[in-house]
């Protein structure tokens, strides 16, 4: 079986595992305040990676739970649950997210909702899917036409989370609107899928994005860090558009961030 359809095959799996359990008592600690761990996300991920190594037995795995084993050049990336804050609160949004890549080059990315059951998938090169419908990102190319998204650290003292307020308030103003859905990875499907013309957030994870990524550019997106400079899966932000506003968008954040005095201030503070 070759990697794509691995990971569909194991995102089917996860995505039975949330649904059998949700309605279950299951355990539920937290890793720092506000960011929920439950006893499924780390089932999953435990079921995941048995799975993978049994087909492949040398390759190396990241996910969320149980952090990296093993040094491969080929990698695969992993959140078992994306949005399990959804998840514990039983709000029907919420993903598992899988990528593959080698020698740091995406080659296949997963995201399986199972509320919806939506599978979103994309391999380089092979263009973006959702079940058997392919993927097109939207046509629109003025901010005040486009939904958008972002998403918030949970760490409330992060510098992040008052950069990114403002910069809500901003977009808010001059697009049709903002969601926070909370699952980043389903966000950027929704970019893929021309639903969301844009999603922004900052401090992602590799997990949260890896998939989402190939997605969006398999879907003619395009991704960038929110300045605009290219996004590696490391990078402390990431922007996600439709491609036609791109640009725009960097400039309305970096305008947003300029007049909230932010770039300012943390160029003082760089000196000091
Ligand atoms: C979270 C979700 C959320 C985003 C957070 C992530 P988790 O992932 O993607 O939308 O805003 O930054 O940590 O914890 O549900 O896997
Ligand atoms: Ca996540
Ligand atoms: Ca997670």
């Amino acid at each position: 079986m070759n990697e794509l359809n691995l990971a569909k095959k194991l995102a089917r799996i996860a995505g039975q595992m949330m649904l059998a359990s949700k309605t279950q008592d299951f355990d539920i600690s937290m890793k720092s305040k506000n960011d929920y761990v439950s006893e499924v996300d780390l089932a999953i991920e435990k079921r995941l990676k048995n799975e993978i190594l049994k087909h492949y037995p040398e390759d190396e795995i990241l996910g969320e739970e149980y952090g990296g084993t093993g040094e491969n050049g080929r990698r695969w990336i992993i959140d078992p649950i994306d949005g399990t804050t959804n998840f514990v609160h039983q709000i029907p949004f919420y993903c598992v997210s899988i990528a593959f890549e080698t020698d740091g080059i995406l080659k296949a990315g997963v995201i399986y909702s199972p509320e919806n059951d939506e599978m979103f998938f994309a391999s380089l090169d092979g263009g973006a899917f959702v079940n058997d419908q392919k993927l097109s990102v939207s046509l629109k190319d003025q901010l005040d036409t486009t939904l958008i998204a972002t998403g918030f650290v949970t760490n409330k003292q992060s510098i992040s989370l008052t950069k990114n307020l403002e910069l809500f308030t901003t977009m808010a103003a001059q697009t049709r609107g903002v969601r926070r859905l909370g699952s980043a990875a389903l966000d950027l499907a929704y970019v893929a899928a021309g639903r969301l013309d844009a999603f922004w957030e900052y401090d992602l994870s590799a997990w949260d994005i890896a998939a989402g990524k190939l997605i969006v550019e398999e879907a003619g997106g395009k991704i960038s860090r929110i300045d605009g400079d290219s996004h590696h899966l490391d990078s402390d932000s990431i922007l996600a558009t439709n491609f036609m506003i791109h640009q725009d968008f960097v400039n309305a954040l970096k305008n947003g961030l300029k007049t909230a005095g932010i770039e300012e201030r943390e160029s003082l503070a760089e000196k000091n």
